[in-house]
């Protein structure tokens, strides 16, 4: 298992590309099965999970062909040979349940592993199955598979969501587009990655209003066709390295970045006292010198502070001249990374959903062990202001949703390397 070594106190400048978005990839992937035209995505990250998603798809009969190094994916789901999505793929990645509702919609019949939990929470899938039986389909769980039937094809329905569930509202949409009648999705999720999905359904011919807001209108129709979509800029990968110049001092420049896509963030930032600018190929954000001021976080779903920013942003928050509050209000169990966080010298006090950041704390570098993907994030970039060394280990967390993490801020001036295991 490889590691990550940092020896932090360098100042950043320069420049980092941001890439595709892996959550509205891992959403655009499945919905190749609706049709049996090829679907061809690009911009699309080099990560981990893709790449599972992708071993996913093949294994239900799906052609790929990987293009432009990978950044292309031409999807071919011309005949599904195989219904089930089995446990040793699901296990490795919770969007695996994504292709539950295409499969039925497609086929009429689907069986697909339950994710199980992770760590960050139990994160049930109760909201997509039971969205799925008001459509019409039969479900049983068995030895841990959900067997689903809709012989006759899925028909419209309304369902209202008792809270905002993106998963939930991304299997629920596709499946409605091809089931007979009009599908209303009320108390739907309005992440950029819905919008973007939503926009590739209607380019394959779905009949989608309302994507972005509170309540989405699937107009079912009887095929889908093939199309090319370009998956947009992956917004978290954009506040994690927003907050690597607040945190390490400096000024980065954030190419393909879009302030509509980091607003909360912007706001927190802004707050805190770094400088954040539009620039012709993006935004740049900047800290010189000044101290940083505690903030009041709570998480939300979109347009509100996104949850996986919340490690993130306590990194930051521990260099803050006062104390700050986190509010996690989306995962039960989201403040992994506050023990590791600890061994490097913050004082971080956890009461439930909520976490109080003692500030300022000089961080030293220690080894620590990353959890899951945004924790070990939040760990690198504490790193980078920690004096001394820290090597963050069990990075596979991280190539799970950063690509060339460490080369994006070595080229920047950050003191940083991957160590093979
Ligand atoms: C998506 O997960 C993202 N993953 C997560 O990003 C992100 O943290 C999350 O949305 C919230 O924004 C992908 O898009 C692949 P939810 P998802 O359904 O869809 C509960 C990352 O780091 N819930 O909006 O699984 C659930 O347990 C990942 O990139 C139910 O109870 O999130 C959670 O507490 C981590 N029943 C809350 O709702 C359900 O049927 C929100 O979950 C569904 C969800």
């Amino acid at each position: 298992m490889d590691s990550i070594a940092i020896t932090g106190g360098a100042a950043l400048s320069g420049e980092i590309e941001i890439g595709g978005a892996k959550n509205a990839c891992l959403a655009l992937m499945p919905a190749a099965l609706l049709t049996a035209e090829p679907l061809t995505l690009t911009n699309c990250p080099r990560l981990a999970d893709i790449a599972t998603m992708r071993a996913l798809l093949e294994s239900l009969g799906c052609e790929i062909a990987a293009l432009r190094e990978g950044r292309a994916l031409a999807i071919a789901a011309e005949r599904i040979a195989n219904r089930t999505a089995h446990y040793d793929i699901v296990r490795k990645m919770r969007a695996s349940i994504l292709v539950l509702g295409p499969l039925l919609a497609r086929e009429g019949a689907a069986v697909v592993s339950l994710p199980g939990g992770c760590a960050i929470g139990a994160r049930p899938v109760d909201l997509h199955l039971s969205g799925l039986e008001k459509m019409g389909a039969t479900l049983a769980l068995r030895e841990g598979y959900v067997h689903a039937e809709a012989p006759g094809g899925l028909k419209g329905a309304r369902i209202e969501f008792p809270f905002v569930s993106v998963g939930a509202t991304e299997n629920l949409m596709m499946a409605a587009t091809l089931a007979k009648g009009t599908t209303t999705l009320c108390n739907a999720a309005r992440e950029p990655e819905i919008v973007d999905l939503a926009r590739c359904l209607r380019a394959m011919g779905a009949m989608i209003d309302g994507a972005g807001s509170e309540t989405i209108t699937i107009e079912g129709v009887d095929g889908l066709h093939g199309a090319t979509h370009r998956v947009i800029a992956d917004r978290i990968e954009l506040g994690t390295y927003m907050i690597a110049p607040a945190i390490a001092g400096g000024e980065v420049e954030l190419i393909g970045g879009e302030r509509a896509l980091a607003r909360a963030l912007i706001g927190a930032l802004e707050a805190a006292g770094a400088t954040v600018e539009d620039t012709p190929r993006g935004l740049r954000v900047s800290r010189n010198g000044g101290a940083l001021r505690p903030v009041h976080i709570d998480t939300a779903p979109y347009p509100g502070f996104p949850t996986d920013l919340q490690a993130q942003m306590m990194s930051l928050m521990t260099q803050a001249e006062g104390d700050s509050v986190i509010h996690e209000t989306i995962f039960e169990n989201r403040f992994m990374h506050v023990p590791e966080l600890a061994r490097m010298g913050a004082d971080v006090a956890v009461q439930g959903g909520e976490a109080r950041v003692r500030g300022r704390t000089p961080l030293r570098g220690a080894p620590v062990m990353a959890s899951d993907l945004r924790a070990s994030a939040g760990l690198i970039l504490a790193a980078l202001a920690a004096e001394g060394e820290t090597v963050v280990s069990r990075v596979y967390h991280l190539d799970r949703g950063y690509e060339r993490l460490e080369a994006k801020l070595a080229a920047c001036g950050a003191r940083i390397e991957r160590i093979r295991g």
